[in-house]
């Protein structure tokens, strides 16, 4: 699966081409595309208008067309039989309609992108209400996959604030506050909220949830087990994304990865119900290639690599060992067309090289900060870990 992105406009910078050839893979691999590939053409009005001419007999630019390779009339000749067709954009027009709809250009763009890809996959809006109505769906839902979760190329920082609420668990009284802390974290920098809700709420409690829901302005990423209680309850709540990790009651701490060979089809199950209420998941695996692969067949968004062997790692020797899985298992995922996130037992002195992974586009960490914070504040703890990871992603994506 691959979108080759041809260029022909001077508003597309090479940043915005990355984000976009990311988007347009994403889709292709929840369409199920995995062996096909595209070409997206960005282009100017008049070129979209000569294109309308000279295949639909339609004068002026228009926002999008497609061109399956099953159909002889293709503006770019199939360079093999895997060829699924050509998407002609206009970001002319996208511009204009970004404008009157008052969103981002990208936003547009990543709408044009499904539009066109589902026209490849077979969609008509033209045929029948029935069928514009499944067509708007899908693109819901694909551009669910890529947007509100990731606006920009920087590596994330998402903060898990189970350790305040369990200092408040520990006087059973109501403070300190997950909810205050989260707010803080936020206006310190931070782009999501992480809390793990656990079948015996021995720090998160329903009551954090809830109001996290409403308060959280970045992203709110519900940590779970795949048991019913916790399942319906996200299902009602509708959180940014879940991620499903394994559950022990007797455990201090999530102590592995899912075992997804194991539990494959009760995770795909879980899966199936997020995905019908347009709620992304992630799975917190640990990292192996075999992982990634059974995760991107049950449909999930993305992976969490537990990152805790590697940082609790004794020697150099060791720590290089785990580092080598991660980056192995990272690759491996965006392969298949997964996104990819990481943590567990990240602090300030091991996170920069996770960091600087090239396809890792979040980092979840709680017990370091919070701890840093009793000493620092919260909101100089949170700065502190995002100053360590944020040059990496600026090395990056500048090409340097
Ligand atoms: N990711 C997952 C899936 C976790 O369970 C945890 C711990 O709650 C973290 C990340 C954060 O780990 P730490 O608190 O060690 O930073």
């Amino acid at each position: 699966m691959s979108a080759t992105i041809l260029v022909n406009h001077p508003l597309i910078t090479h940043r915005l081409e990355f984000t976009l050839r990311l988007a347009a893979n994403t889709m292709m691999q929840h369409l199920g595309l995995n062996d096909q590939n595209i070409n997206l053409l960005l282009t100017t009005d008049p070129e979209l208008a000569e294109l309308n001419q000279t295949f639909r007999k339609k004068s002026g630019p228009t926002n999008v067309l497609s061109f399956p390779f099953q159909s002889t009339e293709s503006f770019l000749l199939p360079d093999n039989l895997e060829e699924l067709g050509e998407i002609a954009i206009s970001v002319d027009t996208a511009i204009r309609e970004s404008q009157d709809l008052k969103i981002r250009l990208q936003d547009r763009l990543y709408w044009l992108i499904a539009h066109g890809l589902l026209h490849l996959t077979g969609y008509d809006h033209e045929r029948s209400a029935q069928e514009a109505n499944d067509m708007s769906k899908s693109e819901q839902e694909l551009i669910n996959r890529v947007t509100k979760l990731r606006s920009d190329h920087m590596t994330h920082l998402a903060i898990n604030v189970d350790h305040v609420a369990t200092i408040r668990q520990a006087r059973g009284i109501t403070e300190p506050d997950p909810v205050t802390a989260a707010a803080i974290c936020e206006l310190a920098g931070a782009e999501g909220i992480v809390v793990h809700l656990r079948e015996d709420r021995r720090h998160i409690q329903d009551r954090d949830v809830t109001l996290l829901k409403e308060t959280v302005q970045t992203k709110l990423n519900l940590e779970m087990g795949a048991a019913k209680d916790i399942i319906n309850f996200a299902l009602n709540l509708k959180p940014d994304m879940v991620t499903l990790v394994p559950e022990k009651r007797q455990e201090l701490t999530t102590e592995g990865g899912l075992d997804i060979v194991k539990q494959k089809k009760k995770i795909a199950k879980t899966i199936e119900k997020m995905t019908a209420k347009n709620i992304p998941v992630s799975l917190f695996v640990d990292p192996s290639p075999t992982h990634m692969k059974i995760a991107a067949e049950i449909g999930a968004t993305f992976v969490e690599l537990h990152t805790g062997r590697y940082a609790d790692a004794t020697d150099e020797i060791m720590m290089d060992h785990e580092f080598e899985l991660i980056n192995t298992a990272a690759e491996a995922a965006s392969s298949y067309g997964l996104r990819v996130n990481a943590g567990h037992g990240l602090n300030y002195t091991n996170v920069q090289r996770i960091a600087a992974i090239d396809v890792v586009e979040e980092l979840s960490i709680g017990h370091a900060i919070i701890s840093r914070s009793v000493f620092s504040g919260l909101e100089q703890a949170v700065r502190d870990m995002a100053a360590l990871i944020r040059p990496y992603s600026h090395l990056r994506y500048d090409g340097s």
